[in-house]
């Protein structure tokens, strides 16, 4: 495997590899001697340490350009420089961009493998494995008898978009649940109807939430709101309470990728679906697998 730069040019059966090889990965020195760099030029805190994590326990080592505001960017270096350095320190390069396209850029001018850890509102590839990681973890189903909702921001929402193909992939049920304003963009829409992916789209939670096995919920991704006035109309227009939950299925699941803003009550944390926190924790092992298949021997 080389880059990973979203999961719509995944195939099902790379998918499944991965999420196979997650399930069985073990801690030793299998990357002994490799360097991975963690280029982040927006926050992170679960993808940087659970790449930092995986690499560690597969006895590999990190370089971390830190924050951007100490790095050259703000000389001005572009892109495509600052890879074509990092490249002579690193065997692959973690790329977390707000510029969306900026994975795949990355790639044109370095040889080594590039992971896309979110570009702008495009995708976040790896996110997604953990989230699909986490499904198949929760339910005893393969992921295409899966009825998932999918609600939030979907506009801008990178997590939504690869969770959105990878689930097509595997022709899975999928709602969409958005404020009208916020409704999966036009280019998305268009692959997904392309690979022949259908879907259903509601404004109100309720219309779908009976029968789902999956609910997985995102953050109004308020920094990528051309203004701020637009951002603030919109904001808390959907929460999930345990009221929310008392129409749901029991074995319903209530995922998130995290950060949570508000639109999940922390009452809800100890309810038996809410299963957000163990989401995160399967970034290390997901990631792992993802770095031994990119980086190992095999
Ligand atoms: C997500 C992201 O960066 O897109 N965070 C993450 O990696 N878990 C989701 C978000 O920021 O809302």
């Amino acid at each position: 495997m080389n880059h990973i730069i979203n999961t719509r040019e995944m195939s099902r059966q790379d998918i499944i590899d991965i999420l196979d090889h997650a399930a069985d990965v073990e801690e030793g020195d299998a990357l002994a001697g490799k360097v991975l760099a963690l280029l982040f030029f927006e926050p992170s805190t679960r993808t940087r340490m659970s790449f930092d994590t995986a690499m560690k326990r597969l006895g590999g080592r990190t370089v971390d350009m830190g924050s951007p505001d100490v790095s050259s960017i703000t000389k001005g270096e572009t892109l495509a420089d600052t890879v074509r350095v990092v490249e002579g320190y690193a065997d692959a390069i973690v790329l977390r961009h707000p510029q969306e396209g900026s994975a795949r850029l990355a790639t044109e001018f370095v040889d080594v493998p590039v992971i896309n850890a979110g570009d702008g509102a495009g995708h976040h590839p790896t996110q997604t494995l953990l989230d699909l990681y986490t499904m198949r973890e929760s339910h005893d189903a393969s992921l295409g008898d899966l009825s998932v909702g999918i609600m939030g921001d979907l506009k801008y929402g990178r997590t939504v978009h690869s969770l959105a193909h990878a689930l097509a992939k595997f022709d899975a049920d999928v709602s969409f649940v958005s404020p009208p304003e916020l409704r999966i963009p036009e280019r998305v829409r268009f692959e997904l109807q392309n690979e022949d992916f259908g879907f259903q789209e509601a404004e109100s939670l309720d219309d779908v939430l009976g029968g789902l096995d999956v609910l997985y919920v995102t953050r109004i991704q308020k920094e990528r709101f051309p203004d701020e006035q637009e951002y603030e109309e919109i904001a808390h227009s959907y929460r999930v309470t345990r009221e929310t939950l008392e129409d749901a299925d029991d074995d319903l699941v209530l995922m998130h990728p995290l950060p949570r803003v508000d639109e999940i009550a922390a009452e809800v944390d100890d309810v038996p679906q809410a299963r957000y926190f163990g989401q995160a924790h399967n970034g290390v092992p997901v990631r792992m697998a993802v770095l031994d298949l990119v980086l190992g021997d095999q």
